[in-house]
């Protein structure tokens, strides 16, 4: 096997080329040194108080899922659906529904991940919120987590790249750690669909639920955490994934925020979601001196049972490499990869030192393929009580009650929102 050498993200080129002034506090990639970062297994080394940081480290992860769960069979209740097609068709069983709004999710989530790293909210430097359902697009959902933390150190900041937007936070967590700008990150990804989903389209209410996982980043001088990525976006097919009434471009047109109408395209993500996780994936590890044996894990975007089938045929990855949780949890967005990384730590599926392989996809449509090396440790260090407020309906009182707040169809550009 080759060195696991990757040049550094085209989000952090980005971020260098976009904002010079970050240029004069970091210590920049220089041109000179790409080539020979090119063998490396990680970016140039950075010299901040006498540490050489070449790692953004994972040291706490932990998950957050409502309790409320919707099964096939509550769905089949108020949809033309049944169980044995949902299941055939999806290879989801149950989903959950929550009570909270995302962002009481993702504290959770979060300080459960701090807890685990053995560190308190002070030690946290930044936050990056990654979900499409933020509480308010201003101020954003990171900063809410942040006050709830007493976080107070922490710059915050959303992403939104639909179901990848924890993905393209870990990049963005990592590089900003890489590059000196913070010493250690919280990266969330959570997501509440629910109150937004079209519960009378049986296309897609039966593939999304609602859920939250945090990740505690900490600078350090080994070779673990994010090697690489790769990541991609088919922007001229945006529109096959696309919710009408979801977003300014609905403001001052006499529609309540909630009623949406799901422009959904199957067939057609499916075949995007395949062909992006699979060229996503071929490339960190070209990029990386990598081939698919030396992976220990491969934990997907679970959208789909069959596009996770899908993706591991064509990526000639065995059976028992790819961690699948999707029965438990449909699809929850930006949740979805990352609750499925903390379950699989949590079920021994990652060891020390494992390199686990995750492939995405999402709204945009974006795309993308992270290549991580585990650390030493496989255990938390910590446990906090924090816990979600009880839940005293159950998933299906709580959907009902969102599809009676529903105002009735107005129409959009001819549209039925
Ligand atoms: N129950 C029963 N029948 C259904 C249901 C349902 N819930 N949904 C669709 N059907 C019917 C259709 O109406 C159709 O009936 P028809 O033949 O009489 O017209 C039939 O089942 C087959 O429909 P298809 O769309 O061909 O079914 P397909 O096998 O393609 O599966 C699915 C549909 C599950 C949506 C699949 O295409 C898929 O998973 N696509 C990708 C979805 C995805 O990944 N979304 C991620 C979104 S990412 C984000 O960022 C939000």
């Amino acid at each position: 096997m080759q060195s696991h050498g990757v040049r550094p993200p085209i989000l952090l080129r980005f971020i260098l080329d976009f904002n010079n002034s970050w240029v004069s506090n970091i210590a920049v990639f220089p041109i000179e040194a790409e080539a020979e970062a090119e063998s490396r297994y990680c970016y140039n080394a950075q010299q901040i108080e006498g540490m050489s940081m070449t790692c953004a480290a994972i040291t706490g992860w932990a998950k957050c899922l409502p309790p409320a769960v919707l099964s096939n069979q509550d769905l089949a209740t108020f949809l033309d659906t049944d169980d044995q097609w949902i299941q055939s068709r999806t290879g989801m069983v149950e989903r959950r529904i929550s009570h909270v709004p995302v962002s009481e999710l993702g504290y959770v989530a979060a300080a459960r991940a701090l807890a685990a790293a053995g560190k308190t909210p002070g030690d946290v430097e930044l936050i990056v919120f990654g979900s499409t359902t933020p509480d308010q697009l201003c101020p954003n959902v990171a900063s809410r987590v942040q006050q709830l933390l007493g976080a107070g150190n922490a710059a915050s900041m959303d992403v939104n790249t639909a179901c990848t937007s924890a993905m393209y936070a870990f990049s963005t967590a990592t590089a900003m750690i890489k590059t000196g700008v913070v010493k250690s990150a919280l990266v969330i990804g959570a997501e509440v669909i629910s109150p937004i989903m079209d519960w009378e389209n049986r296309n897609v209410a039966v593939l999304f639920g609602d859920g939250a996982a945090a990740f505690y980043l900490e600078a350090g001088d080994g070779e673990e955490g994010l090697l690489g990525e790769e990541l991609g976006c088919y922007g001229e097919v945006r529109d096959i994934l696309s919710v009408h009434g979801w977003g300014m471009k609905y403001a001052l047109q006499g529609m309540q925020l909630g009623n949406s109408n799901w422009e959904f395209e199957g067939q057609e993500i499916f075949k995007r979601a395949v062909t992006g996780m699979v060229k996503a994936s071929a490339d960190v590890l070209q990029k990386s001196g990598m081939g698919i044996a030396d992976i220990d894990l491969v934990v997907p975007h679970q959208a789909n049972l069959r596009i996770i089938e899908a993706v591991a045929k064509r990526s000639s990855v065995p059976a028992d490499k790819m961690f699948v949780n999707i029965h438990r949890y449909g699809n929850m967005s930006a949740a979805t990869a990352p609750v499925a990384l903390v379950e699989a730590v949590e079920e021994g599926r990652v060891k020390p030192h494992n390199h686990v392989l995750m492939p995405a996809f999402g709204g945009g449509l974006s795309w993308c393929a992270h290549l991580f090396k585990w650390g030493e440790r496989v255990e938390p260090l910590g446990q906090t009580d924090i816990d979600l407020p009880p839940c005293d309906k159950t998933a299906l009182e709580l959907v009902q009650g969102i599809i009676k707040s529903k105002a009735p169809r107005t129409l959009i550009d001819g549209i039925p929102i």
